[in-house]
């Protein structure tokens, strides 16, 4: 199939052009690069040894992403294109609503437009709010903490109530818990600008020295020992989600998880980190950050009934893969 990849030049977004790519799919990559670099379309063609089409584009303007529809018949998209600091978002909500709602909506009308009826959405286990974990696809969603946060919850709502009016239309929403780690062969990976919100990234940077110590945010919460509990998921991994549920698609609207359905805490993947890397990092404890959560993990059984996948690849490797990376990586 030939698959227009918007934000495929981000971090999930490129390891999912070379998971695509290698299992005989045609990319065309739409970014506008405001999260990522130019080099990166060379490096997912140096990876797969194969082709791909760049459009840098904003994909909230229907009439560039119409230019694409007008050269190549595409068969499906997969809709990576965002922006995704939270606390960013918190600040700066216009711009989340707009670019991330609005690039929904025109994907969604241009798909209308040129009869396309595949598409595959980025959403996140942050619209299940602070549910009881495991969570499950069939839970209320609740209201989240921040704009980035509602941006997911409607678009889910937009592209579910286009399935129902559009009966030939499949669309899947996929959740993804906590990505991390890189591609095996530590050309790409996770490599945010500045400070680093998420764990990983800080990790590998502290232990690369860049950073003095790691914060972890809390240990007093009910958990096993007392620090925050994410489903921390290979970002290879998430990337062959992302061709199963493309390969698996049916008419209607799907929602799946894409987590492992293992909660890990702080201490536990600082821990795994030492161990995979044989590298300390050093941490101190602080106070617990603003609209965290105590626990959040998977029920990952319904990709692995209906779309046949499921996580592979364990803890160790994420850690190890993404230290791979921070080694290589020079800004
Ligand atoms: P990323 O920032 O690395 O990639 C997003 C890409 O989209 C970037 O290359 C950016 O330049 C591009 N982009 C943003 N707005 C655009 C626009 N209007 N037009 C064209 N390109 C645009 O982020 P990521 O971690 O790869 O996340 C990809 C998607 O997955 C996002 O929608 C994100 O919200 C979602 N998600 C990410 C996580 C995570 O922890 N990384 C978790 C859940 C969901
Ligand atoms: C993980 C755990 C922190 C940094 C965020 C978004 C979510 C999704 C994924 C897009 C928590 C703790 C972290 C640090 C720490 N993104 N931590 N010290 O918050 O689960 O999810 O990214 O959809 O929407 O909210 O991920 O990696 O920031 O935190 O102790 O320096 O690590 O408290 O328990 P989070 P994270």
């Amino acid at each position: 199939m030939n698959i227009l990849v918007t934000g495929g030049a981000g971090y999930i977004g490129s390891h999912t052009c070379i998971a695509l790519l290698e299992a005989g799919h045609s990319v065309i990559i739409a970014d506008n690069l405001c999260n990522s670099k130019r080099e990166m379309i060379g490096k997912i063609m140096d990876i797969a040894d194969k082709e791909v089409t760049f459009y840098e584009i904003d994909v909230s303007s229907a009439e560039a992403v119409n230019i694409i529809f007008e050269n190549y018949k595409v068969d499906g998209i997969i809709h990576f294109a965002g922006l995704k600091a939270v606390g960013e978002s918190v600040e700066k909500p216009l711009n989340y609503y707009y670019n991330n709602i609005v690039s929904t909506m025109v994907l969604a009308k241009v798909c209308q437009k040129y009869g396309v009826n595949r598409l595959v959405f980025s959403s996140s286990a942050t619209v299940y709010g602070n549910n009881k974990v495991p969570f499950v696809e069939t839970m209320d969603l609740l209201p989240t903490t921040n704009p980035y946060g509602e941006t997911k919850a409607i678009s889910e709502r937009i592209l579910t109530d286009i399935a129902i009016a559009n009966p030939a239309y499949s669309v899947s929403l996929l959740r993804y818990f906590n990505p991390v780690g890189a591609h095996e062969s530590g050309l790409i990976g996770e490599a945010p600008n500045g400070i680093p919100n998420n764990l990983m990234p800080y990790v590998t940077q502290v232990a690369k020295g860049k950073l003095e110590k790691l914060r972890i945010f809390g240990n007093d919460y009910p958990t096993v020992d007392g620090t925050g509990v994410r489903d921390y998921i290979h970002v290879v991994d998430l990337a062959e989600g992302h061709v199963a549920a493309l390969e698996n698609l049916t008419e209607g609207v799907h929602v799946y998880n894409l987590g492992t359905g293992k909660g890990t805490s702080v201490l536990e993947l600082v821990k795994a980190f030492e161990e995979a890397n044989a590298i300390e990092v050093p941490y101190e404890i602080v106070d617990r950050r603003p609209g965290d959560i105590a626990s959040c993990y998977a029920d990952a059984s319904k990709a692995k009934r209906e779309l046949g996948w499921t996580a592979k690849r364990d803890l160790l490797s994420m850690c190890r893969d993404a230290w791979q990376f921070e080694k290589k990586y020079k800004e």
